[in-house]
C-alpha cells in the first residue's frame, strides 16, 4: 500500500512539473492607457488564455508605455525580453516600409471600409514578412479610428496649418503627409500628447475620435476637423524567439484567442467611431467636415512618394477597390 501511494505521489509530481515546465506568464506591452479599447482587449485576451489553458498560462498586461515606447518594446520583442505586444502598425512600418501603404491618404472611404481592408487576405499576407524582417510574429490586425485634426486655433483651410506645430505619431508616412501640406509635423508618442496640447507646446494634433472624445483632448482645442484622412491599424505581435519555443497547441490557442480579441477591437471602432465624432460635434466647438480637396496637392505628393517606398501600395489599393461599397 505504502509502495502504491509513493508511486502515485511521484506520478502526480511528474505531471505537475511537466505542466510547470510549459506554464508561462506572458508579458504583453502597449502604449495605450488603461481605459483604452486596445488595453481592455489585451486584458480580455489574457483572461481567455488563462481559462483555455486551465490556468497554466497567464498574461500580464503593461499599458501606458510602462515597458518603454514602441521602438523600445519592439527591441525587447526581438531579444525575447518581451513576449507580446499590441502595437501600432506605424511603429512596425519604421522597420518594414511596405506597411506604410496602409497610410495612403483616403485609402478607406469610411471606418467600415478600413475594417474590410485590414481584415483582407492581402493584409494578412503582409504579416508573413515580419519574422524575417523584424524578428516578430504578427498574428493579426486590430485598429483605431480614422485620423482627424484637432487645433488650438481657427482652421478654415489647410493654409491655416502652414508652419504650425502639428503633433504626429512618430512614423514616416504621416511625416511625409504633413510635410507635403506645409505644416511643421512634430513627432510625439501618445502618452505625451495631452499635456503638449494643453500647454500649447503644439498648435494642433493628428488624432482619432476615441482619444479626442474619451480622453477629452477636445477640451484644449478650438477647432475639430473631421477629415477621416487615414486609417490607423494595430498589430498583435509575439516575439519570434518566444514563438519558436511554444508547442503547436499553445501557438494555435494564442493565435485563435488573440485574433478573437483583435477582431472585437475592429468591431468596436466600426460601431463607436461615428458615435464619438457625433459627441465631439455636439460640444459646441468649431467642427468642420472636409474632404480630400482640403489637403490640396498633399495627397498626390504622398502617393507619388510612397509608390516608390512600399511595394504593397498597389495591392492594398486593389483590396480597397474590391471592398468599397
Ligand atoms: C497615436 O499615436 O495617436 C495613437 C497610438 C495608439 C493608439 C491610438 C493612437
Amino acid at each position: 500500500m505504502k509502495h502504491t501511494l509513493r508511486l502515485l505521489a511521484s506520478g502526480a509530481l511528474a505531471v505537475a512539473s511537466a505542466f510547470a515546465a510549459h506554464a508561462e506568464d506572458f508579458r504583453l506591452g502597449l502604449i495605450t492607457p488603461p481605459p483604452h479599447i486596445w488595453t481592455k482587449a489585451a486584458e480580455a485576451f489574457g483572461a481567455d488564455l488563462a481559462e483555455a489553458s486551465g490556468g497554466a498560462h497567464s498574461v500580464s498586461v503593461f499599458p501606458a508605455r510602462q515597458l518603454g515606447n514602441e521602438a523600445e518594446m519592439l527591441q525587447q520583442l526581438q531579444t525575447g525580453a518581451l513576449d507580446m505586444a499590441f502595437m501600432t502598425v506605424a511603429e512596425v512600418s519604421n522597420r518594414a516600409p511596405d506597411f506604410g501603404a496602409f497610410y495612403a491618404p483616403f485609402l478607406a472611404n469610411d471606418i467600415g471600409h478600413a475594417a474590410r481592408i485590414i481584415q483582407s487576405d492581402y493584409a494578412r499576407g503582409m504579416l508573413d514578412q515580419l519574422p524575417g524582417k523584424v524578428g516578430v510574429v504578427g498574428l493579426g490586425y486590430g485598429m483605431a479610428g480614422l485620423r482627424q485634426i484637432v487645433s488650438r486655433g481657427d482652421v478654415s483651410s489647410a493654409g491655416d496649418l502652414a508652419g504650425k506645430k502639428l503633433r504626429i505619431t512618430p512614423f514616416e508616412p504621416i511625416l511625409d503627409f504633413y510635410s507635403a501640406l506645409g505644416a511643421a509635423p512634430t513627432p510625439m508618442p501618445l502618452p505625451a500628447v495631452y499635456e503638449a496640447l494643453a500647454n500649447g507646446q503644439v498648435d494642433a494634433i493628428d488624432m482619432d475620435a476615441e482619444l479626442i472624445w474619451v480622453l477629452k483632448y477636445y477640451e484644449h482645442a478650438d477647432t475639430i476637423i473631421e477629415s477621416n484622412h487615414m486609417m490607423f491599424p494595430m498589430v498583435g505581435l509575439v516575439s519570434a524567439k518566444v514563438w519558436a519555443g511554444l508547442s503547436e497547441d499553445d501557438r494555435a490557442s494564442i493565435s485563435e484567442l488573440m485574433n478573437k480579441h483583435l477582431a472585437s477591437v475592429v468591431g468596436s471602432y466600426v460601431e463607436k467611431d461615428p458615435v464619438w465624432l457625433g459627441q465631439v460635434k455636439d460640444t459646441g466647438k468649431t467642427y468642420t467636415q472636409v474632404d480630400p480637396a482640403f489637403f490640396g496637392d498633399a495627397v498626390d505628393a504622398w502617393n507619388a512618394k510612397w509608390s516608390e517606398k512600399s511595394t504593397a501600395l498597389e495591392g492594398l489599393r486593389a483590396v480597397a477597390a474590391d471592398t468599397a461599397e
